[in-house]
């Protein structure tokens, strides 16, 4: 049985991955230590939080003491990093804490991993870390460093850390990059759910800028696939880039998701920009597809539409969300902007 330390398994994709293994992997056994930040949710692991293979711990990637007692307690073998401070405009207003759990949580975790001697230690990252792109041209693998936002600064930090450990003390590791993802239980503070929430409720869709700033979407549970291909077939030291070859403008995916619930292109409102927003990201996946044989299985269309009818048939979910701290974090972004 493989027995596997997963981060920020209660957020958006964590929740997904954890979902993936637990239901089509049960011979592996998953640690689940999430901080319940804002973004993290028990509801997200429903009908799953009681299952056998399955334990959760509420707790912070920076309680080095915490993890190795984790670590001993249940045989850990591997770390999948998933915890993060995750969205780009709430490290513009405050990015500290991106730092303290981005990179000091990641630190906590390598000194842990290399002092338990474990067999294994994935980074989930992002494509942010390579910086913007013009019209043309792809991120591969070999693409310079070059973050733009507090945000992608922070992974980009611990992305040179993973690596650091790799050279320094030969921990065994891997580090993944995906690009944009969208789908069932993601915080409606991003771009799609907070679309759709917005267009639910007719309320105004607040576009950035000319709101052709491009994004290259991939539905979650493929990037879940693709870290369970990375977790049993990569070999150690190795970078993969994820993504699903689905360039799309924003005002682009905005007018599907009204177009879908049958909403007016008034709803439309341009807002002032993002300040440094990257113009455009776009993957070359062809190393994880060529050497992992791994293939996105859901296409864009088919992915809109499942996530649009799983918030429509999730209200009770949507609800909670957007109660509260959401309201006030809401008014603080987009009143008056
Ligand atoms: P999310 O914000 O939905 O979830 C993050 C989770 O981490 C939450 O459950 C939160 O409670 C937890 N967490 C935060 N700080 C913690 C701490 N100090 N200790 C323990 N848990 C903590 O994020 P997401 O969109 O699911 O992203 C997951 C990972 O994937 C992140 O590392 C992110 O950088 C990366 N990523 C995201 C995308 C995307 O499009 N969302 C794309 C590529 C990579
Ligand atoms: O590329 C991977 C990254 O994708 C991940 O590492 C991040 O964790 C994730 O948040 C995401 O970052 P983005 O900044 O690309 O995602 P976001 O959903 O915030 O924005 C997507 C695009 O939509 C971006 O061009 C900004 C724009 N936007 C976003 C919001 C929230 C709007 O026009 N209006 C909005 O209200």
């Amino acid at each position: 049985m493989r027995r596997i330390l997963v981060t920020g398994g209660a957020g958006f994709i964590g929740s997904n991955f954890v979902r993936m293994v637990l239901s089509e992997h049960p011979d592996c056994f998953v640690v689940n230590v999430d901080k319940l930040t804002y973004a993290g949710n028990l509801e997200n692991l429903q009908g799953f939080l009681d299952r056998p293979n399955h334990v959760f711990v509420k707790g912070d990637i920076c309680d080095g003491p915490m993890i190795e007692a984790i670590i001993d307690e249940h045989q850990v073998e591997a770390i999948i990093n998933f915890a993060a401070e995750s969205h780009v405009d709430r490290s513009i207003t405050g990015p500290k804490i991106f730092i303290e759990t981005n990179v000091t949580g990641t630190l906590t975790l390598l000194e842990a991993a290399r002092d338990k001697k474990l067999e294994r230690f994935i980074q989930v990252s992002t494509d942010e870390v390579y910086g913007s792109l013009g019209p043309e041209g792809k991120f591969t693998e070999q693409t310079p460093l070059s973050p733009n936002s507090p945000y992608s600064a922070s992974k980009a930090a611990a992305d040179h850390l993973v690596k650091a450990f790799g050279h320094t003390w030969g921990l065994q590791y891997n580090i993944t990059r995906c690009s944009n993802n969208y789908g069932p239980y993601q915080f409606p503070e991003k771009l799609i759910p907070l679309m759709i929430n917005n267009a639910i409720n007719d309320k105004e869709l607040p576009v950035y800028g000319d709101g052709l700033y491009v994004r290259d979407w991939l539905y979650a549970y493929d990037h879940c696939t693709a870290i369970w291909q990375v977790l049993e077939k990569a070999p150690s030291g190795e970078i993969y880039n994820i993504g699903g070859c689905n360039e799309r403008a924003n005002l682009d995916v905005v007018n599907l998701i009204l177009d879908r619930l049958g909403k007016p292109k008034s709803l439309i409102k341009h807002v002032t920009d993002r300040p440094g927003h990257d113009r455009r990201y776009a993957i070359d996946a062809s190393k994880i597809m060529r050497d992992l044989d791994w293939r996105p299985s859901v296409s864009f269309e088919e992915g809109i539409g499942k996530t649009i009818d799983w918030y429509l048939q999730n209200e009770k979910w949507l609800a909670s969300v957007v109660s509260g701290d959401y309201q006030k974090y809401y008014d603080s972004m987009y009143l008056n902007r």
